[in-house]
């Protein structure tokens, strides 16, 4: 019913389709009896003639031909009344193209079902050294996540690297972590500090503060005068700037910019703060593949340790 604006069209569909069908079929009646001209020739002719010598004869239908034209109607006839076509009637079968792709992704999962519970069983920490859950978590993520994180999950501006190791990230590099942001997804939130901070020049001084973090260039003056401002930020950067992972407050030390690097960049997001969000997977993702998908996001990680670090894939 859904692709209709009211019932009425419904209808008017349905008795269009079978009305066309039963006109082909008095059509057929018609021209399988009657004899295209009245004035029967004495040569059995129409009387027209085409390329010289081509002339139609003037015979009903051959007869089988026209018993096949019959059987399509009555295929017609039976077809529709099997399957959705009239209108919004569903057919005798209920069958649907959504009840099929459904009724596949079902029988699919339940092949895959015993597989996943052997991925599940393990926690994700130990998942992230098995070649095939990885394998099979790289294509989930090719699907996925790599719009956003890119496909060799470096990321981009706003998106997280997911490649670099617990230091540069927002939150704490575990599988709970990952698993909780592919599920719920995530925000990240930065209040705007400008009116906080107080004249531009404060809020420049800060910045070259910030940059001196990390050891990137900076106006040592300016850096020094902008320290003071830094308690404002210390509630959630740290005192030292290294970030706090329970508030998602990026690490300030790392000369890893999410945002940008820069003092334009960072006065930026002292004056208007930052609201970054990853939407919630669970509604396309279910709970045994955010698992699996986790392990391999654990491993991109994992250089150094001895995880198997995937080579970076291409596309
Ligand atoms: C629409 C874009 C988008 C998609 C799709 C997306 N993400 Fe994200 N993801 C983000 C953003 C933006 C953030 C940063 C959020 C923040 O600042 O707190 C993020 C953060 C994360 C984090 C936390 C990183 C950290 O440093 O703590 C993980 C892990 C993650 N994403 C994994 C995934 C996986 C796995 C998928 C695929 C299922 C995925 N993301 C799909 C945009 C996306
Ligand atoms: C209420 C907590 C909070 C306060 C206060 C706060 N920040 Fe942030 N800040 C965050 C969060 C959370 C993020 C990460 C945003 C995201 O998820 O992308 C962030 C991100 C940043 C970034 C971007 C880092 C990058 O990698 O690009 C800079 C720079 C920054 N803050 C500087 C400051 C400065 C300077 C102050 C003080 C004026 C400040 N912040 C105060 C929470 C805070």
């Amino acid at each position: 019913m859904a692709d209709f604006f009211n019932e009425g069209w419904s209808w008017y569909v349905a008795l269009l389709s079978v009305a066309s069908v039963l006109a082909c079929a008095v059509l057929l009646w018609l021209a399988g009896k009657a004899r295209v001209s009245a004035k029967a020739r004495a040569d059995n002719t129409t009387g027209h003639v085409w390329d010289e010598d081509l002339r139609e004869y003037n015979n009903p239908l051959p007869r089988w031909w026209m018993w096949l034209f019959i059987i399509t109607v009555i295929f017609g006839l039976i077809y529709l009344a099997l399957y959705p076509g009239l209108g919004a009637y569903e057919g005798m079968h209920k069958w649907s193209q959504q009840g099929q792709h459904q009724a596949d992704a079902r029988q699919m999962r339940e092949a895959l079902a015993p597989m996943y519970a052997q991925f599940t069983a393990k926690p994700v920490a130990d998942l992230a050294k098995d070649a095939q859950a990885l394998a099979i978590g790289q294509r989930h993520f090719m699907n996925y996540c790599s719009q956003c994180h890119g496909s060799d999950a470096r990321g981009g501006k706003g998106y997280p690297n997911l490649t670099q190791g617990a230091a540069g990230w927002l939150g704490p590099l575990s599988g709970e972590h990952i698993v909780q942001t592919i599920t719920q997804g995530r925000q990240g939130v930065m209040p705007a500090m400008g009116a906080a901070i107080g004249s531009e020049a404060a809020i420049s001084d800060l910045a070259h503060y910030v940059m001196s973090l990390s050891g990137s260039p900076h106006n040592e003056i300016k850096a020094f005068g902008g320290k003071k401002y830094f308690a404002a930020c210390a509630a959630c950067h740290g005192n030292d700037g290294k970030g706090n992972k329970a508030l998602g407050a990026s690490n300030l030390t790392d000369n890893d910019w999410l945002h940008g690097w820069g003092e334009e960049a960072i006065v930026n997001i002292i004056k208007n703060g930052k609201t970054n969000v990853m939407p919630a997977q669970a509604a396309w993702l279910s709970p045994e593949q955010i698992h699996v998908l986790a392990a391999y996001v654990l491993s991109l990680s994992a250089g150094g340790s001895d995880l198997t670090v995937q080579p970076a894939p291409t596309r």
